[in-house]
């Protein structure tokens, strides 16, 4: 059972990089990096600041306070200081529009 919703047009994105948007009242990032796309959530475990005002970069992206990278497939963490998961999101291209789920994350985070 999946859960998709509108989270912004594909057009909104930039080549590498990402928007900030709330689906279902859920504050998400939705990435492009290297052709993918990614929705992971909008909050920084090691802080509450959004992650899509930081840099993305192989697959990865980069909390703007302290430099924490987030994996953008597992929402792990590959650097300190943040230590815990991040949610990642089922996300999808439906024509013109980025679906995600933000119901079903694809990972644990505890
Ligand atoms: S708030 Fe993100 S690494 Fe510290």
């Amino acid at each position: 059972m999946t859960d998709y919703q509108r989270a912004c047009p594909l057009a909104d994105l930039p080549e590498t990089g990402a928007v900030g948007v709330v689906v279902d009242g859920v504050p998400v990032a939705v990435v492009r990096s290297e052709g993918q796309v990614h929705a992971i959530h909008d909050v920084c475990s090691h802080a509450e600041v959004a992650l899509s005002e930081g840099d993305v970069e192989d697959g990865e992206i980069e909390c703007w306070l302290h430099g924490s990278r987030f994996d953008l497939t597992s929402g792990t963490p590959t650097g300190l200081p943040a230590t815990t998961p991040v949610p990642v999101y089922p996300v999808k291209v439906d024509g013109d529009d980025v679906l995600v789920d933000v119901h079903h994350p694809l990972n644990t985070t505890d």
